[in-house]
């Protein structure tokens, strides 16, 4: 399909980005939604890639959401650049950026909040205890907002993508979610806005995270013990300049619950530690035993 690489147009109001969506129905295209709050890398962008291939029409929202920071986390210095993410999101045939200030998004007197249980426990749940909820509200108001018939989430937030699919599924809400497998530099570390914040030191250290976290699910894929090669793993990150690790934890790749080799079930192996002060997460899915021809 020829996506138009003209730059897209922006909504700043609900009304006007639901004049756009009409235009779209009326000629009966399909929407996609990526959700991002925006400092575009290429892992945002192969998002928006993928969106053109489930939909006629890809919609990208932009919009750093305060109530999934806590009051001690990075919002005030989480890095925003509109105008370069305009220009990158043109050159991949993004058609409307949704863009709301945070007035628009939260409207005076606003009272809801979604919390999502099961997948949203443990994890990062257990480290920033508010975090799911504001993603999870923020989301479902994006999804009635943008009414797509796709929205797409990296797998770098791996747990952020189960608990979309937990409150996509409990409410029944009417559209699918389509996740897609990190993009990661070279040396194998994962792209995150929040690299911008590493010094050439840190930079040259981070990438341990990721082969530790793969090193790991290879152990547990050959049915070796999990907590003797967790424990080696941590040492190896302590080891790499990184603390205080927060978990590196091996999970069903579904529930998050625990995960067994015996199970067949898919495994991912999940950690988050800080580098300095920057904090990582990464994620990999355990391989399977390739099947007997
Ligand atoms: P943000 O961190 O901007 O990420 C937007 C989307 O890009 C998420 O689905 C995230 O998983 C994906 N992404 C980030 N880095 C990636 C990489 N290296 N490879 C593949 N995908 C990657 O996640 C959020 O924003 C927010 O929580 C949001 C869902 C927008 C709600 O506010």
């Amino acid at each position: 399909m020829a996506r138009n690489q003209t730059t897209p147009r922006i909504a700043r109001t609900l009304k006007d980005l639901r004049r756009h969506i009409a235009r779209y129905r009326k000629s009966g295209e399909q929407v996609a939604l990526v959700p991002t709050m925006g400092a575009l890398h290429e892992g945002h962008l192969t998002l928006v890639k993928v969106a053109g291939k489930k939909a006629q029409r890809v919609v990208v929202s932009i919009f750093v959401n305060p109530t999934q920071f806590a009051p001690n986390e990075d919002l005030a210095r989480y890095p925003r650049d509109e105008a370069g993410d305009l220009e990158k999101l043109s050159s991949v045939g993004a058609d409307l950026v949704w863009a709301p200030a945070a007035e628009e998004m939260y409207r005076p007197g606003f009272a809801t909040r979604i919390e999502v249980k099961g997948a949203a426990e443990g994890l990062e749940g257990a480290f920033r205890p508010h975090h799911f909820g504001g993603v999870a509200t923020v989301c479902c108001k994006l999804f009635s907002q943008v009414t797509p018939d796709v929205a797409l989430f990296g797998e770098k937030d791996y747990q952020q993508l189960c608990v979309i699919r937990q409150m996509v599924r409990d409410l029944d809400l009417p559209l699918t979610i389509h996740g897609v497998a990190t993009v990661r530099e070279r040396d194998g570390l994962a792209l995150s806005s929040r690299n911008a914040y590493l010094s050439a030191e840190e930079r040259t250290a981070a990438p341990a995270l990721c082969t530790a976290i793969r090193a790991v699910a290879e152990t547990v894929a050959a049915g070796g013990r999990q907590a003797a090669t967790i424990k080696s793993a941590i040492k190896t990150l302590e080891k790499a300049g990184f603390g205080p690790i927060d978990y590196v934890a091996v999970a069903d790749a579904e529930t998050l619950g625990p995960w067994e080799l015996r199970s067949g079930r898919p495994g991912r192996v999940l950690a988050a530690a800080k580098l300095g002060a920057t904090r990582l997460i990464d994620n990999v899915p355990i391989p399977r035993p390739k099947a007997r021809s």
